[in-house]
């Protein structure tokens, strides 16, 4: 059986996006995938939390799809996690209806990889500011996944940014194919 993938896309100003317009494009060519837009189904921050659990319950793989703003994601996604990943859904005793699924992060940073390092700008990586993200997944039984991380944004050629893309849409079919452990 396919893993079903559930991609929450969260970038608040989509027509100025170049990189996450590229990759939500990819994602959204590969079979199996959908393709959930959070500011465009939200614009006023309402989060349907009845209808948004009910889709993560129809998905195997949850993927956070967003650019890195402040060392973390765009707001929308903060206030979802708020919303819908409940107490007694999400984790507690009886929270228990992600156990098994995965996170996958696939974030954007305009930050070089350099910039990520222990000399550099930001000094720690991409890996150890998604430590929260992390930390929620194993907090609701699910497993994650190794970051796909796109750096430097800023400086990023046309073809750097298509070859990303197909690595990307490589990434979901790879996971889309896996095998359930
Ligand atoms: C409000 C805001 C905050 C940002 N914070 C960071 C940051 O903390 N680290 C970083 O590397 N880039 C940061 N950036 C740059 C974005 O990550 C970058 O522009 C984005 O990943 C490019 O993707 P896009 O073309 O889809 O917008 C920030 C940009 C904005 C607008």
């Amino acid at each position: 059986m396919p893993q079903r993938i559930l991609v929450l896309l969260a970038h608040p100003v989509r027509r100025r996006s170049r990189a996450n317009a590229a990759l939500a494009e990819a994602a959204r060519r590969v079979e199996g995938v959908r393709l959930h837009d959070l500011y465009d189904a939200y614009p006023d921050f309402l989060i349907d939390v009845e209808a948004e659990q009910a889709l993560l319950l129809e998905h195997d793989v949850i993927v956070f799809q967003h650019p890195i703003y402040w060392y973390s994601s765009p707001a929308i996604l903060k206030e979802w996690q708020d919303l819908v990943l409940e107490h007694g859904f999400a984790y507690g005793r009886e929270g228990t209806a992600l156990a098994g699924k995965s996170l996958l992060s696939a974030v954007t940073a305009g930050g070089g990889e350099a910039s990520y390092s222990p000399g550099g700008l930001n000094r720690r990586s991409i890996e150890e500011f998604l430590r929260p993200f992390e930390a929620t997944a194993r907090l609701c039984h699910m497993r994650w996944l190794p970051p796909f991380i796109l750096h430097g944004t800023h400086l990023l050629e046309p073809a750097a940014l298509e070859r990303h893309a197909a690595d990307y849409a490589a990434l979901l079919q790879d996971l889309r194919d896996m095998v359930e452990a």
